[in-house]
C-alpha cells in the first residue's frame, strides 16, 4: 500500500531539526485556534490551556496503572470521579474511574453490564443492548468487542428515542437500554426518564451518555434553560459517562465512567492473581494510564470550578443563539429537530448541503458531514464566541456559491488531497459497477472528485451498505499507512 519504508534514523536528528519537521507536518492541519474547528477540539482559553499543559507536563511520567506507587493520581481521579458524580446527582453513592475518552468510558459500561448479566441473569447466553439509531458509535465498536447484540432502533421525528419501539425492541436477552445527553449526530437529549423506568420495569440496566453533555447540560438548566433530566437523579439510571476533553476543557485523554454504586462498577474491574508476575489488577481497559491526563483534568475542574463553568456555559449558548438563528434566517436551511444545548445539525431543504460544506471547507470551515438526513454538524463551544458573525457570513456565501458554480472556490489542498485519497482507491474494488455514474458525478483531471460533495454523491450510489464498509475500511487502512506525501 505504500511506495515508501521508513526506518528509524541511524543517527538521532537534532532538537532543533525535529521541531521544525513537526511545524512543518502540520501546515495543513485544521486551524482550531482561529475557531475553524467543530467537536475535535475544545478551547476554553490560553489561561485553561496553559493550566492544563503545565499539569499535564509536571505528571508527564507518572503512570496511574499503579495507585500505590502514585498516590497523588490517586487522589486526582478519586476527586475527580466525586465532583463529576456530585454534579450529576450521585454524591454519597456513585462509583467510578477516569479513562481515555469517551469510548473507552461507553466500553466500559457495555462490558460492566455483559458482566453484571453474567451474574445476576446466568440465563442470559447472548446479552442484547437496545439504542436509538442516534447513539455513538462506540457502542457497536463495545458491541464488537465484547459480543453484545446492539440492536438499534429508529429516533423520531424530533431525533429523540422512541421509547415505544425501543420498548418492543427489548426482549428476555436484553440487559441495558441506552440514551444519550445529548446525542451527538442532531444534539437531542433522549427521554431518559421514560428509557430508564423501561429498564427499571424490565429489570435490567440503562446507561446515560453524557460524554458531551455531562460537563455542559447541568450548568445550562441552572443559566435557566429548560434540560431534561438525564442523570442520577432520575431513577433507574445505572451508570453515566461523561468526557472531560469536550466540555470539561481538560486535556484529550479525559473522561468518567459514573455507576449508580460501587456495586454495579464492580462488574469493569479486572483483576488476575495467578501471572507470574505478581497479581495484576486494572480498573478500566488500558494498562498504563498517562498521569499527565488525569492531573490536567483536576487541574482545570479545580482552576473553573462551577463559576468557571456557568460563565462558560453562558457565553456558548449566546453565541450557538447567534449561530442557530442565522442559519434558521438563511434561505433553504435550518436547525435540525430541537437541541437543548450547543450541538447542532444544519440540512438545507434546497441545495445541496455536501456542495455547501465544501464551499465552507474551501473558507477554512471544519464542519463534519452527516447523513440519514444530509447535514452539517456544529459542537459550538466557548472558542466559538468570537467567529459566529464570520462564519454566519461564509456560510450565507457557500449557500450561493452552491448555486452558482461560478462562484465556487477550489477547495483548500488538503481537503482535496484526502477526497482524491479516497476515490483512488475505488477503481480497484468498486469502480467498475459504477462506471458512468461515477465519470458524470466526478470531474477534475483523472477523473477523481476534487470535492467531498461529489465523493458522498458516489457513496449513494453504491449498490450497498457492504461495499460502503470495506471501502471505508480500505481508507482507514490507507490513513494508518505511511502515504506518497509522507517525509
Ligand atoms: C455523544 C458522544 N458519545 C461518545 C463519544 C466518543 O468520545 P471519544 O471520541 O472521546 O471517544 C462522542 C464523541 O464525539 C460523542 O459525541
Amino acid at each position: 500500500m505504500t511506495d515508501k519504508l521508513i526506518s528509524l534514523p541511524k543517527h538521532g536528528l537534532s532538537r532543533p531539526d525535529i521541531l521544525a519537521k513537526m511545524d512543518a507536518a502540520r501546515t495543513h492541519d485544521v486551524r482550531w485556534r482561529q475557531g475553524q474547528v467543530f467537536s475535535l477540539v475544545f478551547d476554553a482559553g490560553d489561561e485553561v490551556n496553559d493550566l492544563a499543559k503545565a499539569a499535564y507536563i509536571t505528571f508527564f511520567s507518572e503512570n496511574g496503572l499503579n495507585p500505590t506507587a502514585f498516590p497523588s493520581l490517586r487522589r486526582f481521579e478519586t476527586e475527580v470521579v466525586a465532583m463529576v458524580g456530585a454534579l450529576l446527582g450521585g454524591a454519597g453513592h456513585s462509583a467510578g474511574n477516569m479513562t481515555t475518552g469517551g469510548t473507552e468510558s461507553i466500553l466500559m459500561a457495555v462490558l460492566a453490564a455483559r458482566e453484571w448479566a453474567r451474574a445476576e441473569r446466568p440465563k442470559i447466553i447472548h446479552p442484547e443492548m437496545v439504542l436509538p439509531s442516534s447513539a455513538h458509535p462506540a457502542f457497536d465498536k463495545a458491541a464488537h468487542y465484547f459480543g453484545v447484540k446492539a440492536v438499534r432502533v429508529p429516533v423520531d421525528g424530533d431525533f429523540r428515542a422512541d421509547v415505544e419501539a425501543m420498548r418492543r425492541a427489548v426482549n428476555l436477552d436484553t440487559v441495558l437500554v441506552v440514551g444519550s445527553a445529548p446525542s451527538y449526530p442532531q444534539g437531542a437529549v433522549d427521554p431518559i426518564p421514560e428509557l430508564a423506568s423501561l429498564a427499571q420495569q424490565r429489570g435490567i440496566l440503562c446507561h446515560v451518555d453524557a460524554c458531551v453533555g455531562g460537563m455542559m447540560l447541568p450548568f445550562v438548566r441552572r443559566l435557566g434553560y429548560p434540560v431534561p433530566l438525564f442523570d442520577f437523579s432520575v431513577p433507574g439510571v445505572t451508570s453515566l459517562s461523561v468526557d472531560l476533553h469536550k466540555y470539561g476543557y481538560a486535556a484529550k485523554g479525559a473522561s468518567v465512567i459514573l455507576y449508580r454504586n460501587a456495586a454495579l462498577r464492580r462488574h469493569q474491574l479486572f483483576a488476575t492473581t495467578d501471572w507470574p508476575g505478581g497479581i495484576y489488577v486494572s480498573p478500566t481497559m488500558t494498562g498504563t494510564r498517562p498521569g499527565g491526563a488525569i492531573a490536567a483534568a483536576w487541574a482545570v475542574l479545580n482552576f473553573l470550578g462551577e463559576e468557571g463553568y456557568l460563565r462558560i456555559a453562558r457565553t456558548v449558548m449566546q453565541t450557538t443563539a447567534r449561530m442557530r438563528d442565522g442559519i434558521n434566517a438563511l434561505d433553504g436551511l435550518r436547525v435540525l429537530g430541537q437541541p437543548p444545548m450547543s450541538v447542532l445539525a444544519i440540512a438545507s431543504d434546497k441545495d445541496n448541503i455536501y456542495e455547501i460544506g465544501d464551499e465552507m471547507s474551501a473558507r477554512g470551515w471544519h464542519l463534519d458531514r452527516q447523513q440519514f438526513p444530509p447535514s452539517l454538524h456544529l459542537t459550538v463551544n466557548y472558542a466559538h464566541r468570537t467567529v459566529a458573525d464570520r462564519f454566519l457570513l461564509d456560510l450565507a456565501q457557500s449557500v450561493l456559491a452552491a448555486r452558482q458554480p461560478s462562484l465556487r472556490r477550489s477547495g483548500n489542498e488538503f481537503a482535496v488531497k484526502a477526497t482524491r485519497t479516497a476515490a483512488r482507491l475505488l477503481p480497484d474494488r468498486l469502480l467498475s459497477r459504477m462506471t458512468g455514474r461515477a465519470s458524470a458525478l466526478f470531474g477534475g483531471d483523472e477523473g477523481l472528485p476534487q470535492r467531498s460533495a461529489a465523493m458522498y454523491g458516489m457513496m449513494g450510489a453504491l449498490p450497498n451498505r457492504g461495499d460502503l464498509r470495506e471501502l471505508v475500511l480500505d481508507l482507514l487502512e490507507s490513513f494508518t499507512t505511511v502515504g506518497e506525501g509522507d517525509s
